[in-house]
Order: structure tokens, then sequence, then C-alpha cells
């Protein structure tokens, strides 16, 4: 196929990694023009987590009514737009290919060339994308990146070569990634799905100081790292601990029968609010919802500014589903201060799963003409570099 290139493209993002459906056009990796995200919660709200086989077959319903309003609502007529890109992985194997076998489909149909996209670094250029629209896209470097989602608790060294952007992994989780941790957290304790949103409402009206939960501490290196012990430290977390301590806290203070009180009085309600769920909590679950969130938040600062100083950073960038929770970006914001270090959120519909971000990473891969070979599919653990 020979393409007409231009610097400047309307970018038709496409994003089904997990249990959100989203298309969106982004121009240039700067102005948003669209995003049309459809969640998929009710349908795994039961479950207390995401069914993968339920999460495709939802996909399948919906991309292409979402994709024909993402290009609706951008104004920019299908014909005009210049490129497609898509979620590559990681994510759920089924749930990936949805959006990626439509995309190829819909680049062939067009004639347009279409662009993988590793879904962290999506969530990197969630960041980029608004810095960039509201005029304040000049980064000083080194730029530290923490992807924080229900999947990943990620540290990167990012720096950009040309147009390109680079990635160097300085740190991951060990075990559960933390947003994963507050999915189970909240599923143990009966409150509702997911559980960052519901556990960052209820932790305000906590005593985050109630419970003493103490900091991972990881002595050894990862037995996953195969080959040489790398040069600089390695800045690893863990939320597996911090997810038992809750439950031998719920054991020793005998919670079981206020918790199963809870899950049955919001199982009567199609979709319980915030407003529900305190309803039914007493004082000693609200203490320990916000101790729990204390303790996460305090160990995702801790170790990514520990980080920061050993890298010498200049800018901070947090982002993915957990960076939308308030306490973290409160925390992130005062001792990032203190440390002198600019640091960059998303808005918080940008901070979860969207195809904006996916679009705004594709950006600068269109200046290289870094597009996919036909053979291109899905990886569900594709590593961003
Ligand atoms: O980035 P995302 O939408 O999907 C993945 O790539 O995983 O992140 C979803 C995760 C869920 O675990 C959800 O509980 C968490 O982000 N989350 C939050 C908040 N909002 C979403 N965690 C803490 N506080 C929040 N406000
Ligand atoms: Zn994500």
């Amino acid at each position: 196929m020979a393409f007409y290139y231009r610097d400047m493209a309307f970018i038709l993002g496409i994003e089904s990694s997990c249990d959100e459906t989203s298309a969106a056009v982004v121009r240039d990796g700067e102005e948003l023009l669209s995003n049309v995200v459809l969640s998929q919660i009710l349908t795994h709200q039961a479950y207390g987590g995401v069914v993968p086989e339920l999460a495709s077959r939802e996909h399948l319903r919906a991309i292409v009514p979402v994709v024909r309003q993402a290009v609706e609502q951008s104004g920019i007529a299908m014909e005009n737009i210049d490129a497609l890109a898509v979620t590559k992985g990681p994510g759920l194997a089924g749930a990936l290919l949805v959006g990626l076998s439509y995309a190829k489909a819909l680049a062939f149909a067009l004639e347009k060339p279409l662009i993988p996209i590793n879904h962290l670094e999506g969530h990197i250029h969630a960041v980029l994308l608004e810095a960039r629209q509201n005029g304040s896209g000049q980064l000083e470097f080194p730029v530290l990146a923490l992807v924080v989602s229900g999947g990943h608790t990620h540290l990167y060294l990012a720096e950009q070569v040309d147009s390109a952007w680079r990635y160097q992994n300085v740190g991951h989780t060990r075990d559960d990634a933390a947003g994963e941790a507050f999915d189970k957290v909240a599923k143990l304790l009966a409150l509702s799905y997911p559980g960052g949103p519901i556990i960052d409402a209820l932790a305000k009206h906590g005593d985050a100081m109630a419970v003493n939960f103490p900091a991972a501490q990881l002595k050894h290196r990862d037995r996953k790292d195969r080959g040489p012990a790398p040069e600089r430290p390695h800045f690893d977390f863990s939320f597996s601990g911090i997810k038992t301590a809750v439950l031998r806290y719920v054991e020793t203070q005998a919670m079981a029968p206020s918790i199963a009180i809870r899950r049955s009085a919001l199982a009567q309600l199609s979709k319980p609010g915030v407003e529900d769920v305190l309803k039914h909590c007493d004082r000693r679950t609200l203490d320990l919802v916000a101790s729990f969130q204390r303790g996460v938040v305090q160990d995702l600062v801790g170790k990514t500014l520990a980080a920061a100083r050993e890298y010498q950073a200049a800018t901070l960038l947090v982002s993915g589903g957990v960076a939308a929770n308030s306490e973290l970006r409160q925390v992130f914001q005062r001792t990032a201060a203190r440390a002198g270090l600019r640091v960059l959120f998303p808005s918080r519909p940008l901070s979860t799963d969207n195809a904006a971000m996916i679009a705004a990473a594709a950006y600068p891969k269109w200046l290289a003409r870094d597009f996919a070979a036909t053979d291109l599919t899905a990886e569900a653990s594709l590593p961003l570099r």
C-alpha cells in the first residue's frame, strides 16, 4: 500500500485490553477531539473482578458502535483519519484480539497505516497529551514514570531520542499490582467493584493511623530477573503482604459477621453508590480502609521518590487507574514539591483505561513511520522498552 504522509495527523486510537472498550481521535498527540469509553463494570461487578471470557464478549458487542461514535464526535470524516493505533498488549489475550482484529480490518479497508501501541506506554502518554494540550508539555529530563493500575505497578526511566520514546524498567511489583490490592481488599470487605474508587471515597471517613501496616521490605533480588545483576538498584514493590495483613485483621477482629450483613444488604441494590456502601460501614471498617490506603500510598510514594533520587529525575509522571486516587495525588504533590521534582498526573478520566492515550502514544511513531506489519498480533505480556 502506498501512503501519502504529512507530519500533522488525525489518529484514531482503539483500546480493548481489559474491561473498557474505547475509541478516540487525537490530533498530533496533543489535541483530544473525541474519547468514547464504554465500561463493563456492571458485567463484572457480581464477580468482584474481570472475567476474561465475558470481557471479550462485551468488547465484541461494543467495538463497532464505540468506534463509530468516536469518529462522529471528532468531526473528522473517516477518510480524513491519517492512521489507526491499537493496543497490542499487555492485557487479556481475548480482549486484546477484539480491538486488534477490528483495527487491522478497518485499516486495511480504509487503506490507512496501523500503529501498534503498548498499553503501558499509552498510560504514560495520557499525561503528555494533556500537558501539551494545556501548554505545559516542555519536559525536563531525566523523566521517571510510575504506571500504577489494576494490572501493573511499574517504574520506568523514559527518554526521547529524536521523536521516539525509549523506556528502561527500574522497578516493578513482585506480586499484586496496587490496583489489584485495592480490588481484592474491597472484595474481601464486601465493598463494591472496582475497589479503588470506593476505597478512595470511604477512606476520607476513617482514621488512617488506626491500623499500622508496615511497608514491604524486599531484601532479595527478584528471582524472575535472569542474567547479571543490574548496575544500578531496582525499586520493586509488593502488595500481597498488606492484602494478607488486612485479611488477618478481619479475622482477629472477628469482622466476618458485619461483612456478611453488608454483602447481603448491597446485593439488594442494582448499582450501589458510595452513600449506600458508607451507610453499611462501621467505624472499624472505615478505619481499616483508610489505614490500608495510607499503607499503599506511603509505599508507592516512598519507593518512587527513592528511585527519583537515585536517577536524579527532574520530572515525575504518575499514571494508570490508581493515579486517580486522591490521597496518592496529594502525597505525591507534597513530597515531590519538597524534593524539587515536577510531578504530572493525567486528569481522572484519562487516568483509567481509554483510547486517547493510545492515539497520543502513536504520534511519535507516526512521525517515525513506524507501522505494523501484516502479521501483527496481540501479546498478553508485551514488555515496554
Ligand atoms: O488503568 P486501569 O483502568 O486498568 C488497568 O490497566 O488495569 O486501572 C484500573 C485499576 C483498578 O484496579 C481500580 O480499582 C483502580 O485502577 N482505581 C483506583 C482508583 N480508580 C481506579 N485505585 C485507587 N483509587 C482510585 N480512585
Ligand atoms: Zn490500564
